[in-house]
This record gives structure tokens, C-alpha cells and sequence, in this order.
């Protein structure tokens, strides 16, 4: 207070009129300042910002969302210290949802909204990205000074369309990316933690064996028989390694996927699952610790619980849901593990934090022996790829000390590219003004400062299709949805709706369904979608018109000249064309950090 004081009287002296008024009003002024000024560097500074982002994770499949059996006590503890969003809206795939959230803005605005069947980034050499002229969340924020790390999946593109616009992390305003530029898939891991039977690399090899030794065998018999002679004999046995060796470069084509970057470089491929958790997490602590003194935003987007599923060696049988409740557990341990290096660097009390999942649980995902693999939507119908609400509403928590009271509950329609002006608001960070925002500031409804409703409307887009809209007329005591297109959902194993006929829905086409009148569900009272309401019913018919009125408002904003980041073109897999490690012809590291990790094998979460 003294030091405080001092200099605030110190800069008035020299000023001309030293009167005692002045003077009062510097003690004044002093005494209002002090407990700021006592509070010491870490408090006085903006905020840091740290943002979790689970894959796949669906509302029933958390501690604090209600389930009583998946162990998820970090995530339960990070709600009660701050605050809960029950009616938080995705979009319905990976790469729509993160672009969403890292630009704020929807992605049918700068092509990102997909007009076929492909609509997320499969292949390492597909063209394509979030633009480089849309600002990131992350250019947000090194441009105010900001440390900035991606850690993890990205999965929103990693070409570059000349020098200057490339859609990688480090082109996007991360400072430092250490993870998966696409995403988990089944193909990727070692022949011990691969789930997929197809990706084990003996099984391959094997395959191959019995294909060939089975033709040769055929051959040979026909010929004993006298049918063919030794040319066709030769000639069976080309087209048989020919089958193979195509299935082989398939197979490695496939694999060329599964890889691990840091920054720009590939540091190990095929992605190995041994340690990944660890690995990730440590690395966003060794990012928080060298960067303490200075503001930061972190982004850990888990890997969890996307198939394939892995698990470290000490989270095996942890939960008593297999190895998709084991998945969860490990991943609810490693936001632990975040947070708690966050406590110990003494930055806790000035960090938003924010978690939330890029889509809901994928429901048709099941092992071999029907147990379920792919996440769980609660009381939602759905999940992942349709915008039934199991699709699309996700759980997310938000926390900041001293300002967003702990335990508070948001039942308000949110999504995810509120993010973005939510962190501007709370860093101090202006937001371009030379663009339409669909995000909206949450702190009002965090702080309950106001309950005023941020989104009248909510456009539910599928690829480039408005499959569903949400209104909420004011006052907020209903939220209705109407659905235009649905995904026709049929039984899978053990009686679970999905869309079985293509494992992932579609947004159009013959496994949807189109409605006319649309479908109207009044959410607050039947949040399961159950019950359609009457189309005739003068209130729905008011609520048809209203949103119908919002759609062409809305549709006015779109650009119509769009360079699409999905057409066939773009996310054709190009396997001569793509960053690698090692040499030819297997191009294959191991990322020298994973070493680290092998040797210690004490570290226990239990
Ligand atoms: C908890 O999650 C598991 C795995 O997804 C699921 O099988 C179970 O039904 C869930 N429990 C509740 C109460 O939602
Ligand atoms: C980005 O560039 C495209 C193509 O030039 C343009 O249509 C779009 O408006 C730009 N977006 C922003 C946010 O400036
Ligand atoms: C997990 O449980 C299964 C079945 O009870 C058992 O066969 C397996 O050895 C266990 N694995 C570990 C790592 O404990």
C-alpha cells in the first residue's frame, strides 16, 4: 500500500495545482487501489485462458451430467468451483464443431461446411482448413501478448494454399503444437494397442499368407486336375499377390494418418497410444511453467474418447464400463493433471477455464462383443453426425475464480462460438469488428448480471444444411426446436437407435428424413424428443413462422462465393503428397519424449 501510494502522490506532485483536495483524493484513491496493489503480478495481469476439448463425449457420460457410475471426479469438482452449461450446443462432427469454437463464427460462413458426405478431414494430405483469414482464438491472443499452445487434436486442416495461408496450428497463432493433426483412428497404434482387427499388423501379414498360399493351392489342384495348365497356374498366382500387394498399400496408406507432430514436424509414425496421455499433458504443463509469467491460453483437446480406445497400463479395468468407461477415467485424470499444475504455479485464481465435448457420444460404435465403445447421450436421442439433441448438446463447464460464483448452473441455450467473445470479454481482448460474430459474451449469464436471453435463435447446420433450428421467444421459459431434416434412426445392437445403415449419419439423402410441416418439439418439457408436438396447434404453427422468418434472415448473411474445404478435390488422400519422418520406404519415428515416460514406471494416478 505504501509503494502504491507513493508513486500515485509522487505523479500529482509534479502536476500544478497541489491543493489538499488533491491530496485527499490520492489517500482516497490510495486506500481504493490498495487491496489490488497487495495482490501481487500474477492478479493485476489478464486473465490466462486454458480450453478443454473432449472428442465424442456425450452428456450421460459425466460425473456432474449425471451419470452415477463413470468415475469423473476433476471434471465434478471443476463444475462445483464454477459453472455448468446444461443446454450447450456442438455442431454435429469433429472438425465443424472445433472450427466453430476456435473462430467463434459458424463454419458454413468461410466454406467449412461440408456439401457432400465427407465432412471432417480423414486423410493427412487433404487440401483444405479453417481459412487463414478467419482470427483464432489463439491470433486473438497473441496479438495481446499471449503465450499460445495447441496440444493435441487438431483436425482442422494442416495444407497450406501458398506460403502465406496455411491452415496448421502454428499458422493459426499457436506459438507451440505438440499432437495429432487429424484425429484418432482405429488404424493408427502398435500391434498391442490397435483395436481395429483390420490395423494389427501380423493379422495383415497373415492375411496376405493365406491369400496366397490359398490360390496357389487352388491352382495347383485345378492343374492336377488337368483344367488349366502352368501358364494359368503363373497367371493365378500374379493376380493373387497383385490383390495383396493393393491391399498392403492400402493398409500402409491408411496408417500414413496416424501421426504425432510437434510444430511442423512429425515426431513419430505410426502414432503410438503408449504414454499418449501422459504425453500430452505434460507437455501442456512443461508449455504452463515456462510461460508462468507471462499471460497464456492452453488448448488440451483429448484424444478421449474417441475410438480407437486405449488405455494407459494403470487405468485397465479402472472403471466399470470397459475400456470406454477406462478411456473417460484416464482422461478426467489428465484435466487433473492440468489443473492441479495450474494450482501449484499459483495461477488458479486467475485462469478461465473451459471444457467442453466437440459432439455427442458416437452411438453406433460397438466391439465385437456388443459392448458399447462410442459414448453415451444420456436421456438424448442420437449422437454424433445427426442434430438430434444427442448429436449436438454437449456437456461444458466454465470457471473463473472471483467472478463466475461456484456452483452456478446456465440452463440458457449456449454453443460453442460463444466461446470466443466469452474469452474476449474476460482477457480485455477487442474482437475484429469487420465480421458477423455468431458467438455472444456468456459472462452476463455467468455472472447472473442478467438471465437476458443471448440466443433468440440457434441455427442447428448440418454440413450446409439447416436440419434444425432452436428458438427460445423471450422470457426463456420455452425452448423449441424445429426440425426440418432428421436422421432416421433405426435399432442396433442391444435396441440402440442409430443411424446403422451408414454408422455415421448423413445429413441428406436416403437415410434422412424431410418434414413438412417440420417437427416441432417443445424441449423444456420433452428434452428427449419424444413427442412431436401437433402441427396444427395455433402456437406451433406462430413458432414455424418465426423461425421460417429467422432461416431467411440468417440465410441473407451466408456468403454465396465459398471456396469449400470439402470438395472431393480437396480431401482426396494424396499419399505421395505429405509431411514425413524417417526414410524410405517405411518412414517411420518415434517421438524421443515417449523414452521419458517408459523408464518411469512408478507414476501412479490412483
Ligand atoms: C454412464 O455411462 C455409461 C457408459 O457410457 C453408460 O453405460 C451408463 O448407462 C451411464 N449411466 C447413466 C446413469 O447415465
Ligand atoms: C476471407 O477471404 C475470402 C476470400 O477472399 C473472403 O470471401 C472472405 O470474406 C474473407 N473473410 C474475412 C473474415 O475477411
Ligand atoms: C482386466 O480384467 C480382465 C477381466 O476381468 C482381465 O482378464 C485382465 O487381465 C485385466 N487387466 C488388467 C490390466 O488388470
Amino acid at each position: 500500500m505504501r509503494d502504491f501510494s507513493k508513486v500515485l502522490g509522487g505523479s500529482l506532485q509534479g502536476t500544478r495545482s497541489r491543493t489538499t483536495s488533491a491530496k485527499l483524493l490520492v489517500l482516497i484513491l490510495a486506500w481504493a487501489f490498495a487491496p489490488a496493489a497487495r495482490c501481487g503480478d500474477a492478479e493485476s495481469r489478464p486473465p490466462n485462458v486454458v480450453l478443454f476439448i473432449m472428442d465424442d463425449v456425450g452428456m450421460g457420460d459425466i460425473g456432474c451430467f449425471g451419470n452415477d457410475t463413470i468415475k469423473t471426479p476433476n471434471l465434478d469438482n471443476l463444475a462445483q468451483e464454477g459453472a455448468k452449461l446444461t443446454q450447450h450446443m456442438a455442431l454435429p462432427l469433429c472438425t465443424p464443431s472445433r472450427a466453430a469454437l476456435i473462430t467463434g463464427r459458424l463454419p458454413v460462413r468461410y466454406g467449412m461446411g461440408a456439401e457432400g458426405r465427407m465432412r471432417v478431414f480423414i486423410y493427412i494430405s487433404a487440401r483444405g482448413g479453417v481459412p487463414s483469414n478467419e482470427t483464432t482464438v489463439a491470433e486473438l491472443l497473441k496479438d495481446a501478448g499471449y503465450a499460445t499452445a495447441m496440444i493435441g487434436k487438431w483436425h482442422l486442416g494442416i495444407s497450406c494454399t501458398d506460403e502465406n495461408s496455411c491452415s496448421d496450428p502454428n499458422s493459426q497463432g499457436f506459438d507451440y503444437f505438440y499432437g495429432l493433426p487429424v484425429t484418432n483412428l482405429r488404424d493408427c497404434g502398435t500391434e498391442s494397442t490397435v483395436s481395429y482387427a483390420w490395423a494389427k499388423p501380423r493379422r495383415v501379414y497373415a492375411k496376405m499368407a493365406y491369400s496366397v498360399l490359398g490360390a496357389l493351392a487352388a491352382a495347383m489342384l485345378l492343374k492336377w486336375m488337368e483344367l488349366i495348365g502352368y501358364r494359368s497356374v503363373v497367371l493365378f498366382l500374379f493376380v493373387a499377390l497383385a490383390a495383396n500387394g493393393s491391399l498392403l498399400m492400402y493398409w500402409k496408406a491408411i496408417r500414413i494418418n496416424c501421426v504425432l507432430m510437434e510444430n511442423r514436424e512429425i515426431v513419430e509414425q505410426p502414432l503410438q497410444y503408449d504414454h499418449l496421455t501422459e504425453r500430452l499433458h505434460s507437455r501442456a504443463v512443461q508449455f504452463m511453467e515456462s510461460h508462468q509469467q507471462q499471460p497464456f491460453l492452453l488448448v488440451m483437446s483429448f484424444v478421449q474418447a474417441h475410438t480407437a480406445l486405449y488405455n494407459n497400463d494403470l487405468f485397465r479395468n479402472h472403471s466399470v464400463h470397459g475400456s470406454y468407461g477406462d478411456n473417460l477415467e484416464e482422461m478426467d485424470w489428465s484435466v487433473g493433471e492440468v489443473l492441479s499444475s495450474l494450482k501449484k504455479l499459483g495461477l488458479e485464481r486467475n485462469t478461465f477455464v473451459y471444457l467442453t465435448s466437440d459432439n455427442g457420444g458416437h452411438v453406433e460404435e460397438f466391439t465385437d462383443d456388443g459392448e458399447r465403445e462410442g459414448g453415451w447421450n444420456g436421456i438424448y436421442k442420437g449422437g454424433k453426425g445427426n442434430t438430434w439433441e444427442g448429436g449436438i448438446r454437449v456437456p461444458a463447464i466454465v470457471k473463473l475464480p472471483g467472478v463466475i460464483p461456484p456452483g452456478t448452473v446456465v440452463s440458457q441455450p449456449t454453443h460453442l462460438p460463444d466461446v470466443l467473445p466469452t474469452v474476449g470479454r474476460v482477457t480485455g481482448v477487442k474482437l475484429p469488428t469487420d465480421r458477423i460474430y455468431d458467438g455472444r459474451d456468456l459472462m452476463p449469464l455467468l455472472t447472473k448480471d442478467s438471465s437476458e436471453m443471448t440466443h433468440e435463435f440457434m441455427f442447428h447446420y448440418c454440413g450446409v444444411f439447416i436440419n434444425a433450428v432452436r428458438y427460445t421467444p423471450e422470457g426463456g421459459d420455452t425452448t423449441y426446436k424445429v426440425h426440418y431434416t432428421t436422421s432416421r434412426l433405426i435399432p442396433g445392437p442391444h435396441g440402440v437407435l442409430g443411424c446403422f445403415q451408414t454408422y455415421t449419419c448423413d445429413c441428406t439423402g436416403w437415410s434422412t428424413d424431410q418434414h413438412d410441416p417440420p417437427l416441432v418439439y417443445d424441449l423444456t418439457r420433452d428434452p428427449s424428443e419424444a413427442s412431436p408436438l401437433d402441427s396444427k396447434d395455433p402456437i406451433v404453427v406462430e413458432v414455424i413462422g418465426k423461425v421460417e422468418e429467422a432461416v431467411s434472415r440468417h440465410r441473407l448473411t451466408i456468403p454465396e462465393q465459398q471456396s469449400h474445404q470439402f470438395s472431393v478435390l480437396q480431401t482426396f488422400p494424396r499419399p505421395w503428397d505429405r509431411p514425413r519422418c524417417g526414410s524410405f520406404p517405411f518412414y517411420t519415428c518415434t517421438d524421443p519424449y515417449l523414452n521419458h515416460f517408459k523408464a518411469d514406471k512408478k507414476k501412479t494416478p490412483r
